[in-house]
């Protein structure tokens, strides 16, 4: 898929622009601050229905307007697609898809595919495990939107949950009423688990195949996940675990399992890449799980994902860009930089 035009009214530093994108490779060069970024994060919005800098979606209005909007056009396989965003300082944010309302963000979803890299993205890494079900769930949210509205309730039931413990005063009333949510959790729950099982099982090849790309044949990776429980039983095995674990839930005011504590373990030739990696080495990890990312979007959706790639290039070896490009060739890219000097044929977007 491709993004062929952009356009940006009251959109952070954005007054009124438009953008056109050619197929390929598209380089968006300038200085800092001049808004480089914000064309990106512009772009993901449309993706996954939310910026990748805020949860505020009011911040992205202009300060000097008092409404924005993001209005982007795309070229799909089968058919075209116009998706408009509008921001207001007092009313939550309004989308339409070919000029019709939609009513949920869930049904944005995947009407367009793309992958988001920054050097910021080393916190996949580095950070806690929420960095890694974020990742998760950004490529499940934006290629099965059964997940996203799965993933919606259980935060909902876990929310109701956790506020049933930290409300409640006397322990044996919260044993007698806790059960009410208990059962929803573990059924979302259990879902939740098989989807990132599968989707981690999916990923690993294509992981493995960067990262030994990226590396020379140096470098093997390998994920695993980690849930709090496995296998057919889940839900049963992890009701059991509320319950055992109620006393000291209770005393912390929050639920201590379930799939909102999962985590992906990352090794490097067998080491685990967070504790014992080099800073490269963490860095060509990312890249990898991020090109990765790419192929399974295409393979889950039949279509190229776009490659939004910001200020990346600062950080790699003239070989290592090379091979950067190489690698996603088919996808259509754009990339952010302050310099660009590369020979190439590629468009450049001077801002
Ligand atoms: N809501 C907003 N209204 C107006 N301007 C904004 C808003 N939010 C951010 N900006 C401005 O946008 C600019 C930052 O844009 P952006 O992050 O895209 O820059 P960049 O070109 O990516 O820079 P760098 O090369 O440093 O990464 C800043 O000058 C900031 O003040
Ligand atoms: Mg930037």
């Amino acid at each position: 898929m491709q993004i062929s035009t952009l356009h940006l009214k009251g959109f952070r530093s954005y007054k009124d622009r438009k953008f056109e994108f050619k197929n390929g490779v598209n380089i968006i060069v300038g200085k800092n601050a001049q808004g480089k970024t914000n064309i990106l994060e512009a772009i993901f919005f449309m993706i996954i229905g939310k910026s990748f800098r805020t949860s505020k979606d009011k911040e992205v209005i202009n300060w000097t307007d008092d409404a924005g909007k993001i209005e982007g056009e795309f070229k799909k396989k089968y058919r075209d697609v116009k998706i408009e965003m509008f921001f207001s300082k007092i009313q939550a944010k309004a989308v339409k898809i070919d000029g019709i309302s939609i009513k949920k963000l869930g049904q944005l979803l995947s009407t367009v595919n793309g992958v988001f890299f920054s050097p910021d993205e080393l916190k996949l890494i580095k950070e806690s495990p929420d960095e890694r079900r974020r990742f998760m769930n950004i490529i499940l949210c934006q290629t099965d939107r059964k997940y996203y509205y799965l993933l919606g309730r259980y935060e909902k039931v876990l929310q109701n949950r956790n506020k049933l413990l930290k409300t409640t005063k006397d322990f044996n009333v919260l044993k007698q009423t806790i059960y009410i949510w208990d059962k929803a959790l573990c059924d979302y729950g259990k879902q939740i688990y098989a989807e990132r099982q599968k989707l981690i099982d999916q990923l690993s090849p294509y992981v493995e195949k960067a990262g030994l790309y990226l590396s020379s044949g140096k470098e093997t990776i390998t994920l695993k996940y980690r849930s709090s429980f496995e296998g057919d039983d889940y839900a049963l095995q992890m009701e059991k675990s509320l319950q055992e674990n109620l006393e000291k839930d209770y005393k912390r005011g929050f639920t201590s399992v379930g799939i909102h504590r999962d985590e992906i373990d990352i090794y490097l030739n067998g080491t685990e890449v967070k504790s014992f990696g080099s800073q490269g080495q963490q860095r060509t990890v990312a890249l990898a799980l991020k090109l990765a990312e790419l192929e399974i979007i295409k393979n889950r959706t039949g279509e190229e994902p776009l490659l939004l790639l910001d200020d990346v290039f600062s950080e790699l070896d003239e070989e290592r860009r090379k091979k950067l490009l190489k690698f996603t060739s088919k996808a259509q890219t754009i990339i952010t930089c302050t310099e660009f000097d590369m020979q190439s044929d590629v468009n450049i977007i001077k801002i």
